[in-house]
Parts: C-alpha cells; sequence; structure tokens
C-alpha cells in the first residue's frame, strides 16, 4: 500500500503469542520501558502491539468501541501517549467481521467510526483479522472488506501501517499489494519446528509479491516462547530476515533469556530484513540436505542462507557467481552473521549446518580483492 508507511518490514511486538487474551496497559507499558532499556529500541524496534481482546463487549451510545477500563485504566489514547513519550508507536487491532475471533465487537459495518476512533487515540498500525466475517468466500468480498478499511484509515488522514490479517485464505499476495502495508501468508503460527518449517515453505515461493510497503507475513516470531531450540529459533529469526517478514517479538520480554535477547538482537541479522533495497530471497537450489537461499541487498552483497530442514547434520554448498556476485571479483569475503567470524573465498561458499539449523552468510568483495580488467571478465579461463 503507498502510504508512505512501512518503507521496510515493520519491527517491534505483539502480544498475543505469549499472553492470548491477557493484554493489559501495564504489559504494553512495561514492554515500552524494555525497548527503551534493552537496546531494543536502538536496534529498530518501534511498534508495540495490542492483539484482540483488548475491549469491552458493547460498544458506546454512539457507536463507538470502548477500551475495557479493568484492562486499560488510561485507555488506548493514554497507553498511546505513554508508548510515544518514549520514542515508540502503538498498535491496534480489529476484525473485519461482526466480532473478533474473541467474541468482541467487530468492524464490518463500523470502519469509518472505528477508524476515527483509532486515529484519535493516536493509534500508528492496525492489524485487522477475519474472524466471523459473514462472507460467501469470494476474492471480491474479501478485497471489499479489507479496502473498506484502507479506505477509512485513509480518510482519518492519521499514518497508520495497515496489517491484513485474513490468513492467506484468499492469496492476498495477488490483490493487496495496493490494499495493506503486509498481509498473513498462513493460518497462525505455533511454537513448535513442524509449524516454523511448514510457514516457511508456503512463505518462501512468494517473493515476486513482496516490496517496500507491500510485504508477505509469515506470522510474529515465537522466538524464546520455549518449544523450539535456539538453533530452531535462530532458523526463525534468519529465515524471517531473508524473506523481508516483519519481525514482531511474540515473547514475554520481562522474562527473556540472554539466548533469546542475543538473536533478537542480532543487528546483521536484522540489517537484511530491513535492507533499503526490499527484496525477498528466493530459493537458488533444493536438496534433501536443504535449502540454499539468496537475497540480494542494496549495496551489492548477497545474503546466503543454507537452510537445513532435516533430521541430520548437512553439507550445502554454492558459489559467489551463483549468488550473483560479480565474476569480476578476484576474492570474496563471506560474514557468518551468527558465528560473527569473517573469512575468505575465492567463490566456494559452504557449510556444514546442524539439523533444523541455519547457517547465515554476508558475502561480498574481499576489501583487498582487485575487480579484474573487463577485458579478462569475459569467461576465458588459463589466461
Ligand atoms: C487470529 C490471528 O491470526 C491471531 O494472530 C490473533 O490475532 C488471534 N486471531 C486473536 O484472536
Amino acid at each position: 500500500l503507498d502510504n508512505g508507511l512501512a518503507t521496510t518490514p515493520p519491527m517491534g511486538f505483539n502480544d498475543w503469542n505469549a499472553f492470548g487474551c491477557n493484554v493489559s496497559e501495564q504489559l504494553i507499558k512495561d514492554t515500552a520501558d524494555y525497548f527503551v532499556s534493552s537496546g531494543l529500541k536502538a536496534a529498530g524496534y518501534q511498534y508495540v502491539n495490542i492483539d484482540d481482546c483488548w475491549m469491552t463487549h458493547s460498544r458506546d451510545a454512539e457507536g463507538r468501541l470502548v477500551p475495557d477500563p479493568a484492562k486499560f485504566p488510561d485507555g488506548i489514547k493514554g497507553t498511546a501517549d505513554y508508548v510515544h513519550s518514549l520514542g515508540l508507536k502503538l498498535g491496534i487491532y480489529e476484525d473485519a467481521g461482526t466480532s473478533t475471533c474473541a467474541g468482541y465487537p467487530g468492524s464490518l459495518g463500523h470502519e469509518t467510526t472505528d477508524a476515527q476512533s483509532f486515529a484519535d487515540w493516536g493509534v500508528d498500525y492496525l492489524k485487522y483479522d477475519n474472524c466471523n466475517n459473514n462472507s460467501d468466500g469470494t476474492q471480491a468480498d474479501y478485497v471489499r472488506r479489507y479496502t473498506a478499511m484502507r479506505d477509512a484509515l485513509k480518510a482519518t488522514g492519521r499514518p497508520i501501517v495497515y496489517s491484513l490479517c485474513e490468513w492467506g485464505v484468499n492469496q492476498p499476495w495477488n490483490w493487496a499489494g495496493d490494499v495493506g502495508n503486509l498481509w498473513r501468508t498462513t493460518g497462525d503460527i505455533s511454537d513448535n519446528w513442524s509449524s516454523l518449517k511448514s510457514i516457511i515453505d508456503a512463505n518462501l515461493p512468494l517473493a515476486s509479491a513482496a516490496g517496500p510497503g507491500h510485504w508477505n507475513d509469515p506470522d510474529m516470531l515465537e522466538v524464546g516462547n520455549g518449544g523450539m531450540t535456539d538453533t530452531e529459533y535462530r532458523t526463525h529469526f534468519s529465515l524471517w530476515s531473508m524473506m523481508n517478514a516483519p519481525l514482531l517479538i511474540g515473547t514475554d520480554l520481562r522474562k527473556a533469556s540472554a539466548a533469546t535477547m542475543d538473536i533478537l538482537l542480532n543487528k546483521e541479522v536484522i540489517a537484511l530484513d530491513q535492507d533499503s533495497l526490499g527484496k525477498q530471497a528466493t530459493v537458488l537450489s533444493s536438496s534433501a540436505a536443504g535449502d540454499v537461499i539468496v537475497k540480494q541487498l542494496a549495496d551489492g552483497d548477497r545474503a546466503v542462507a543454507f537452510y537445513n530442514p532435516s533430521d541430520q547434520p548437512q553439507h550445502l554448498s554454492t558459489t559467489a557467481k551463483a549468488v550473483g556476485l560479480p565474476t569480476s571479483h578476484t576474492g570474496y569475503q563471506a560474514r557468518d552473521l551468527w558465528q560473527h567470524t569473517t573469512s575468505q573465498t575465492a567463490g566456494t561458499l559452504a557449510a556444514t549446518v546442524p539439523a533444523h539449523g541455519t547457517t547465515l552468510l554476508r558475502v561480498s568483495k574481499a576489501p583487498n580483492a582487485a575487480s579484474a580488467p573487463a577485458l579478462l571478465d569475459t569467461g576465458i579461463t588459463g589466461l
């Protein structure tokens, strides 16, 4: 959606994966505080997002949504003011149906009123769900319901990132490029390896739909929630960054381990996600040993992921030429973004990758390497 927002994938937090319906003003404020004190804000995390269950079960006399006063004593406005005072942004949740998935009032038919409430409260991000939608299931109906809220948000004049949560049901990658800033491509993630693996498989082929302002959304992060190993969580974070996914933390940051924070704060991996070119990675080769996945970066570097979804360690390899680097360079350097080591290579890129693991490299021209003159760059060997 060309609204000037989400020119790189949104980064932040959403409470749903770790807390379900137990959202509160206190949780949002604590999380915002922690963004600042932990360095997450400095690393680029910006949106603190409220999911389902923030409101009361009925609208007020004017038909407006009412924040649950027990959960949000200062309302959404008071919560937003606090989050803004820290230099962060606030997100909220609603549903393109008669009620949300958890049974609170939905926005279908109330788009104008609700968008205006969000704008009045200072909301910066809307996640728009798809439960109880009275739909005939057609793409036209999906486009109509999601476009109605897009237009209502636009009419408020407030910049609000618009996140479509229709779970990939009607292939939003084919129609949502000018409807939303991002769109879910799958059903809900859960905190286990088979869920992660199937979402990666579903989202990887959709690269051509993604770009600045319009991203595929393979759902929020489970990093830190305990159902996967740290190796699997590094695969999760690596692949999300390679696929230009939103990086929305979904764990209780107040209890996050050092290993969890190391993953979430890995600036070299985040830089792949936030690269200004905005090109989602594609699969270069795939075999029983795993996938070689390549992402082109704005400065000409290539990010290369050796992704091993198998249950044994695997050796994976490719070459600088195959990943698209100029063959005129006489040498390359490969930065391992998890090991934090740099090695030199004449062109071969290879790694032994643990089961369910990912080796993530940023490959560039070696600083001391010559670029061979154009005359020699002809593919002729043996000169
Ligand atoms: C379904 C969405 O896909 C989830 O991410 C979450 O927002 C729940 N609904 C909330 O009810």
